[in-house]
């Protein structure tokens, strides 16, 4: 009895407060409740809706959207260079990606700690770094690795999960580059190896919602199997750095070289690894299920490679048909269909926050799509800003019919039409914090594709349907049933 009182006071005194004092962000637009409380936000992002909440409310409300008193969401275009290209500081979402108790690249709230980590990477990021023969040659020997499955597929008539495929093929090729090529996992040849580390990054992915949303809570509610989990990978990620030996090729040892300390590196790379396979596989998991759904765009798709292909070296190496990467990077379709899958099935879909400067800033229609020109509101310093891809990709004055999968639009539009898509495109997310690992899973993408679609056609296990593959609404999306049965059939 005691204690119910106490909670009932404590409710209306945090009621009272909240209504007393107003949010500074109460002349955004948005649900009423959102001025007093983010428990709001916090329930629906909770409840894996957010992505398509946010998307509901700029609808309703229009391009800027109060999300709770100290959050709002943009949709508009022509902020990005404000917000993103500009730089604003990052908001404290990004603490718990940092590892091992140290920041990383990502996790970086401040300009100043990133900058000085962003400077040495990007010159083994850079795009004439990731595509020397060196990593084009670590890249073709996984799919040559890879290549028995399809194979199995095609001989025995059955569908098999890509989505668990592409993430062994991803995590291969991203843990080559990161501890060199003789150190990295074989996951595609290991399915022990593979399915003891990916059942633990799958552990992590459950309780996804705590450490970025409730990081105060945080060390209260987070579950022991997700604690023994995270310490399990980081262990694991230093012992691959470590017996690695840092050889030249590898991430770390350039790292090191730049002058981050052991754990530094380890907290950089143990964020590569956990971002760079899932990313790349989801998106190759929506290619391939996408293509299968579309004998059109498959058709397309399997000529123009075909056409760019050679002949094979007697089947020794399966990827030794495949054109080199320079000549594959320049294949029209293959570039537009990848565009398109990254467009609607973005793998990180969700707001990228960051934080307004002391000085705040003034939000006003970009154009008239977006709204009158005079409609001006102050969005004060220190409040959380954010754009989501899921929404930027489906505006309908940028992607005109959004929800369509049509390659041709990155193809046929005008100029003035693709500058505004790509200036829209936010799946890497955009400035000097965009991904660095972009060109690198580009090169990945564009092989593992091309090789599919070089000797098979694809069609859809009876396993999966619209219902499982589902965008599950979180930070990064994945289908919902967690896999993706394909069945490969050689043309
Ligand atoms: C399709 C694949 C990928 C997608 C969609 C993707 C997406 C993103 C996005 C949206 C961001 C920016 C987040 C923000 O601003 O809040 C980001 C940052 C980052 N990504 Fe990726 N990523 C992919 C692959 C990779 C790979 C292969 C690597 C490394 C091997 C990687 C490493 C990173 C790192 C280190 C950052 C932080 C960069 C910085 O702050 O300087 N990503 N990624």
């Amino acid at each position: 009895m005691f204690a119910a009182t106490i909670v009932v006071f404590g409710l209306a005194a945090y009621v009272g407060f909240r209504l007393f004092t107003r949010s500074p962000l109460s002349n955004i637009p948005g649900p009423a409740i959102t001025a007093f409380t983010d428990v709001w936000i916090l329930i629906n992002t909770y409840f894996e809706r957010r992505n398509r909440l946010i998307h509901e409310l700029h609808h309703k409300y229009g391009p800027v959207v109060r999300l709770s008193p100290h959050e709002v969401s943009v949709s508009d275009p022509g902020y990005i260079k404000a917000i993103y290209i500009n730089n604003y500081d990052k908001s404290k979402f990004y603490f718990l990606f940092d590892n091992y108790g140290v920041t990383n690249a990502f996790s970086a709230i401040e300009k100043q700690a990133h900058a000085p980590k962003r400077r040495v990477m990007h010159q083994f990021y850079s795009k004439s770094a990731v595509t020397a023969a060196t990593v084009e040659r670590c890249i073709r020997t996984r799919l040559d690795r890879s290549s028995q499955y399809f194979e199995q597929s095609h001989k025995e008539n059955k569908a098999i999960d890509v989505l668990r495929l592409f993430r062994s093929i991803a995590m291969d090729v991203v843990t080559a580059f990161q501890f060199g090529a003789d150190h990295g996992t074989d996951f595609i040849r290991d399915p022990i190896q593979r399915d003891l580390i990916l059942g633990k990054y799958k552990v992590q992915a459950k309780s996804w919602f705590i450490g970025p949303y409730l990081p105060s809570l945080a060390k209260y509610i987070t579950p022991k199997s997700f604690v023994e989990s995270i310490t399990f990978t980081d262990q694991w990620n230093l012992d691959n750095m470590r017996r690695s030996g840092l050889p030249p090729d590898s991430a770390a040892k350039k790292l090191i070289d730049g002058g981050f300390s052991e754990m530094e590196a380890a907290s950089e790379i143990a964020d590569h690894v956990v971002a760079g396979h899932e990313t790349t596989a989801v998106a190759l998991t929506y290619l391939c299920w996408h293509v299968a759904k579309h004998p059109e765009i498959q058709a397309k798709l399997n000529a123009e490679i075909r056409a760019a292909c050679g002949p094979s070296d007697d089947g020794r190496t399966p990827s030794s048909v495949l054109p080199a990467f320079k000549d594959l990077d320049r294949l029209p379709y293959l570039a537009a269909v990848l565009q398109e899958t990254l467009r609607l099935y973005a793998p990180i879909p969700a707001s990228e926050p960051r934080v307004v400067p002391a000085s705040g800033m003034w939000y006003s229609p970009s154009s008239s799509e977006y709204g009158s020109k005079e409609s001006r509101v102050f969005i004060p310093g220190g409040a959380v800003i954010s754009m989501q891809p899921w929404t930027l990709h489906r505006d309908p004055s940028v992607f005109p019919d959004p929800d369509k999968f049509d390659p041709e639009r990155w193809i046929d539009s005008d100029s003035e039409t693709l500058h505004k898509m790509n200036r829209s495109f936010m799946t890497f997310g955009a400035g000097i914090r965009m991904c660095v690992g972009m060109n690198l899973a580009m090169e990945d993408l564009k092989f593992v594709t091309a090789f599919i679609f070089s000797k098979y056609a694809v069609k859809l296990g009876a396993e999966t349907t619209d219902d499982s593959m589902y965008m599950i609404d979180r930070y990064s999306t994945r289908p919902k049933a967690n896999y993706c049965y394909i069945h490969f059939e050689e043309r």
